[in-house]
């Protein structure tokens, strides 16, 4: 039985409020979770409530939620016994009553529904994994891959390129593995942004490298560098992945990449020279949120050797993850829990998009918080990749030495690339 809810407002990365809740349940087990805010958003996505109050954190803060969980959250639901997360969501969901979560915030519910998981496992016994294994009711049987940013430009780089992000994925099959690779990797990468553009190591949201590279190809051809450079195989010890984000650079029809204006099947042509030329097995947001219509022609064009996961398109919606899958637009989920606003809606897209076939990538936002419940839910749902940003910065790394610690304590192996058993 839920005793009480506390809830504060707190700072993300971005120096911007977000929202933590703590709940304390009648056994006396306890549970605090802290919710991400993300920059690139999908149009999709559920409401973040904001104060608008212009005069404190340029209206960014998060008072009116944390009031939300205090008040009507909190009177809604002490007292009360809730057996599992989907009931309990459910309630939070029945009473914010909107399709968006406007009326209390998705950030608000959000805090409550991942503060509930954390003091259930507490009360069980259970990591938050574990716990959140046996909600969902699959087994824990691998860590996900590390998908971990390189470069980066698009929104979180103040635009310098258009695409978002170019990421290292190692093959190796340990997490330490596969940190020590992107160590390698980044340390060529800060050495090369220093003798071609004459660059300090600057680095973007989520700690992506940033130098101005002249085209998205030169940020590509530096990817690749970097990988050589470290001694390592591009495509054999590292391959990539990129989130093109190209809805933040979509209008009218036409996609606005290195000063030219493609139409959707220009675009489709640009993104599969880049997968014949580099060795890139992921490939996010190719196209737009609202560019429905050639999906379908995107994954056809990349074929079975790329992952193509929608973002912006799918927003971790179970109508969206269907409507995709009935289209043949997408082989690929990305799963961001604050962009539906709880676990239970969460998990519904997560099965959703197994039901289809696909393959999920966990991702955080880029605006975070030093929790690390995301890599217990990357493992514990078994995600296939998981997508937290760079290896500096310490909201990264807290997800990072997270994995580090169930590997030790599992001694799971990570997922192998499908064809590369
Ligand atoms: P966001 O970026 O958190 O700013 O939305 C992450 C992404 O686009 O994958
Ligand atoms: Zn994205």
């Amino acid at each position: 039985m839920i005793q009480r809810l506390t809830a504060r407002e707190i700072l993300d990365s971005r120096g911007r409020p977000t929202v933590e809740a703590s709940c304390l349940l009648t056994s006396g087990a306890i549970g605090t979770a802290s919710v991400p805010s993300g920059a690139s958003t999908g149009t999709a996505e559920a409401m973040e409530l904001r104060d608008g109050d212009a005069s404190r954190y340029g209206g960014l803060g998060c008072l009116r939620a944390v009031g939300n969980v205090v008040g009507p959250i909190a009177q809604a639901i002490c007292g009360r016994p809730f057996e599992t997360q989907a009931d309990l969501d459910a309630e939070l969901i029945a009473l914010d009553g909107t399709l968006n979560k406007a009326r209390l915030g998705a950030n608000a519910i959000l805090a409550v529904s991942l503060a509930f998981a954390r003091a259930r496992a507490a009360e069980r016994g259970l990591p938050l994994y574990r716990h959140l294994a046996l909600e969902l009711g699959v087994p824990v049987r691998t860590l996900p891959r590390l998908t971990i940013n390189l470069f980066s430009g698009g929104k979180h780089a103040g635009g310098q390129v258009c695409i978002q992000d170019v990421l290292i994925v190692p093959t190796a099959r340990t997490i330490d593995e596969g940190l020590a690779t992107a160590f390698a990797v980044y340390q060529a990468a800060v050495a090369l942004t220093r003798r071609k553009y004459a660059a300090r190591a600057l680095t973007a949201d989520e700690g992506g490298l940033a130098p101005p590279f002249s085209t998205t190809e030169a940020m590509l051809e530096d990817a690749v560098e970097a990988i050589t450079a470290a001694g390592l195989q591009p495509g054999r010890d590292v391959a990539l992945a990129v989130d093109v984000a190209s809805t933040h650079f979509y209008a009218d029809g036409r996609y606005a990449l290195d000063g030219q204006a493609l139409d959707s099947q220009g675009m489709i042509r640009v993104l599969a020279e880049w997968c014949r030329r580099y060795p890139i097995v992921s490939l996010e947001d190719g196209l737009a949120e609202e560019d429905w219509e050639h999906w379908p022609w995107l994954r056809d064009a990349l074929g079975p050797g790329v992952l193509v996961v929608g973002d912006d398109l799918l927003c971790t919606n179970t109508a969206r993850v269907r409507r995709a899958a009935a289209a043949g637009a997408a082989t690929g989920l990305l799963l961001k829990v604050n962009q539906v606003g709880s676990l239970t809606e969460a998990a519904d897209a997560y099965r959703a998009a197994r039901e289809a076939g696909w393959q999920v990538t966990v991702s955080a936002r880029s605006g975070e918080t030093e929790d690390s419940w995301l890599a217990d839910l990357s493992v514990g749902w078994g995600g296939d990749q998981i997508k937290v940003g760079s290896i500096t910065h310490s909201e990264r790394l807290a997800k990072y030495n997270r994995l580090l610690a169930i590997e030790k304590e599992t001694g799971l192996p990570v997922v192998a690339w499908p064809g590369r058993r």
